[in-house]
């Protein structure tokens, strides 16, 4: 292995260095610990028994490994391959010692996993020169991981706090939507939690509960569109009006839409869609069953259970009895028969939800 013309006298090394020796023989044990020593591997643990050096390579991380071929319970090729199988062990250098006749023997060394070898009798300049270069190459390799685990972990810091900013722009415009339209104050943050409810019961992974919570707060962005008459208006609607309202799941759609934010994107589907019937009799597009995405299928339900509990201008609000049993009455016509069924599953859950203060994220309200 070549590691450049720098001399290795330039080149010190900073971290403690462990070396496991492995040799039944108790006079070369001794001869490589000095060997060792000398060639500034400070902590080295010796073994006569390779199935005791093993079990140590198990509970420690070796940086460097020395192994003798013949050695009584197992040799040392059997002893590389055990090694290198141990989590950790991929790419730590392993130092083979043999006598110069055993050619066949290095080759199946290097098969198993051998990275370099010392010769019987050992030239003790030219292994202390190896030794060096091989604790010098393990230095680097540790550099280089702790530098990867670094990056990851910073990686992971920039891609959370830029989560959190598009969280809290999401909120923001739904605090938006909330001060256009204050009957729903509360609402979408009741409606988003008790979504995260019924994702969770019907098993979804977290990351797609998180992101249902966030991007439901969305769900009726489309009535920012909406003419301060029609939004305000207390009376029934005429089929104009109706035909108006009903285009707040377009307009949201189209607010949203083309987002590189997979929450984003998430929160179109769910504006889109959160007003679509099972059987097909909703709106805008009258999609049926599984054409209709499971997170409109679900905020579905969710908010149809709070805009039935909540009072409203034209409305008094129901019991939450009530609403339940009208959700269990229209699955499979209304809502997807697997989520309303989620939704009795989770009951007294999201009837805890109605009791909390409505402010996600810690957000003042
Ligand atoms: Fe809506
Ligand atoms: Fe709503």
């Amino acid at each position: 292995m070549f590691l450049g013309y720098v001399s290795i006298k330039q080149l010190p090394m900073e971290t403690v260095m462990k070396l496991l020796l492995v040799d039944d023989n108790p006079s070369n044990l001794f001869m490589l610990g000095k060997l060792a020593q000398s060639s500034g591997i400070a902590d080295v643990q010796s073994f006569r028994d390779p199935l005791q050096a093993l079990e140590e390579a198990r509970q420690t991380r070796f940086d460097l490994i020395i192994v003798d071929y013949m050695m009584p319970g197992m040799d040392g090729l059997t002893l590389i391959r055990e090694v290198r199988n141990l989590p950790d062990y991929i790419d730590v250098p392993i130092v083979m010692v043999t006598t110069v006749d055993q050619r066949e023997i290095c080759y199946a060394a290097l098969e198993a996993g051998a990275t370099d070898f010392l010769t019987k009798p050992v030239d003790m300049a030219e292994a202390k020169a190896r030794l060096r270069n091989l604790a010098m190459l393990r230095e680097m390799q540790n550099k280089l991981r702790d530098r990867a685990d670094w990056l990851q972990t910073e990686v992971h810091k920039a891609t959370h706090d830029r989560l959190s900013v598009e969280e809290e722009v999401i909120l923001r415009l739904a605090r938006a939507v909330e001060r256009r339209d204050p009957s729903i104050a509360s609402h979408l943050v009741r409606v988003a939690r008790t979504a995260r409810e019924l994702a969770e019961e019907l098993g979804q992974a977290e990351s797609y509960c998180q992101d249902l919570y966030i991007a439901s707060l969305m769900h009726d962005i489309g009535k920012l569109g909406l003419s301060d008459d029609l939004l305000y208006k207390t009376g029934p609607y005429t089929a104009d009006e109706r035909r108006q309202m009903q285009a707040h799941t377009l307009i949201g759609g189209e607010i949203l839409e083309g987002s590189r934010s997979r929450v984003i994107r998430l929160a179109a589907e769910i504006a889109e869609t959160h007003h679509e019937f099972w059987n097909g009799a909703g709106y805008p597009r009258g999609l049926k069953e599984a054409a209709i995405p499971l997170s409109g299928r679900i905020v579905s339900v969710a908010d149809v259970f709070d805009a039935l509990t909540s009072e409203r201008p034209y409305k008094a609000a129901w019991t939450a009895e009530d609403a339940a049993r009208y959700i269990a009455d229209n699955a499979g016509l209304q809502f997807d028969p697997d989520v309303a069924r989620a939704f009795s599953l989770r009951y007294f859950r999201i009837l805890k939800i109605r009791e909390q203060a409505g402010t996600p994220f810690g957000f003042a309200a």
